[in-house]
């Protein structure tokens, strides 16, 4: 079995940013209620003209750059993505074009907010083995396409982003990926929907009236559920690797809510030091939260090489993934 190394990270978020005082203007809300509930203070819309790919394809030239690889030797491409382009072909096919890849292996995996690290426990499966050398792993989200602003309780959430990762196999580095962790529990699956577009609610002019092109979410037991799941995969995680709490040099929660990251950090009592927020400016970016938190933090300097790095994310499904990994 293959050693993998991650070679580079990259991020991208559209300029224009929305601020919760200017929300406060279009809809029944305020900073205060936002921040104080959320944590998020400013997001970053998509712009008109562009979708995921677009977002997925500045983040993918940023990794690229970063591990300094030809783009023509990537051999996988995995997108972790709930707001594909279209229904099909998948957002990776559009993506590789866009790069001008050579021809690999590319799809796109829904998750919700987990696709990335989905990806990242996928790729790490074909590398390992030997079948492919070189994987770029994406979370790509436009979910403002998808938010409904007559639904305050849900559209003050979300932001745009893309994250991304290149791993690579090494004969002669220390293994980066420590520990995968994923699964799902289908019960809550109505918690966090779309419902309409697909088979069972095709688009008519009665799914476009009754708002069913939109996100429909429980936040209350999505809350509880994530509070419950990290707690749950970072006890596992540490159980199977056998490190401790001390051990992690940096914790990277998914960017859905503050309150959700510090209720588990208070429950497993471990300085809030170690933990990395980027939702304060980015909102939940869903797929892209991981991986934009993890370049961000590289780009500044605060993950720096060999610190061990646990992550933990929920999404629609509900899904669930965590991972630790040393950068
Ligand atoms: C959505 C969430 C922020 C709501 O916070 P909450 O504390 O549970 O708030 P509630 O839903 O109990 O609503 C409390 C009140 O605030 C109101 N409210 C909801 N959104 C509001 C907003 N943007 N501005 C002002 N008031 C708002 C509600 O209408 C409710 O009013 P009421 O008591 O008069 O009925 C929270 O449940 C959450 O973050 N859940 C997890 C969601 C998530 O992570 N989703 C992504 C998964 S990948």
């Amino acid at each position: 079995m293959k050693n993998i190394v991650i070679k580079g990270t990259g991020h991208f978020a559209p300029k224009r940013i929305v601020t919760n005082e200017y929300l406060s203007t279009i809809m029944d809300t305020s900073d205060e209620w936002i921040k104080t509930r959320t944590g998020i203070e400013t997001r970053h819309y998509i712009d008109d003209d562009k979708c995921t790919s677009d977002l997925a394809v500045e983040a993918a030239k940023m990794a690229i750059k970063s591990a300094n690889i030809k783009p023509e030797d990537i051999d996988l491409l995995v997108i972790g993505t709930s707001s594909q382009d279209m229904i099909y072909p998948s957002t990776a096919c559009i993506v590789s074009d866009k790069l001008g890849l050579n021809r690999p292996m590319a799809f796109d995996l829904q998750a919700g907010c987990s696709g990335f690290v989905y990806g990242l426990s996928v790729a790490t499966q074909f590398l390992r083995t030997g079948h492919k050398k070189i994987a770029l792993i994406i979370g790509a989200d436009a979910i403002t396409r998808f938010t409904d602003f007559t639904d305050r309780a849900t559209c003050v959430l979300f932001g745009d982003a893309a994250g991304a990762i290149i791993l690579t196999t090494a004969d002669d580095e220390e293994d980066a990926i420590l520990c995968l962790y994923e699964g799902t529990d289908g019960s809550g699956a109505k918690y966090l929907t779309l419902p309409a577009g697909g088979s069972k609610e095709p688009a008519s002019p009665l799914t476009v009236e009754n708002r069913r092109h939109f996100l429909h979410m429980n936040g209350k037991e999505i809350f509880k559920f994530a509070v419950r799941i990290s707690i749950h995969m970072i006890t596992k995680m540490l159980e199977e690797t056998g490190l401790s709490i001390d051990d992690i040099d940096h914790f990277v929660f998914h960017q859905a809510n503050m309150r959700i990251i510090d209720a588990a950090v208070e429950r497993m009592s471990f300085s809030k030091e170690k933990v990395i927020y980027t939702l304060n400016e980015y909102g939940n970016t869903s797929s892209a939260s991981i991986p934009l938190t993890l370049s961000l933090a590289s780009e500044q300097g605060r993950i720096k090489k060999g610190d061990i790095v646990l992550m933990v994310v929920f999404g629609s499904g509900l899904t669930y993934a965590g991972s630790i990994v040393r950068w």
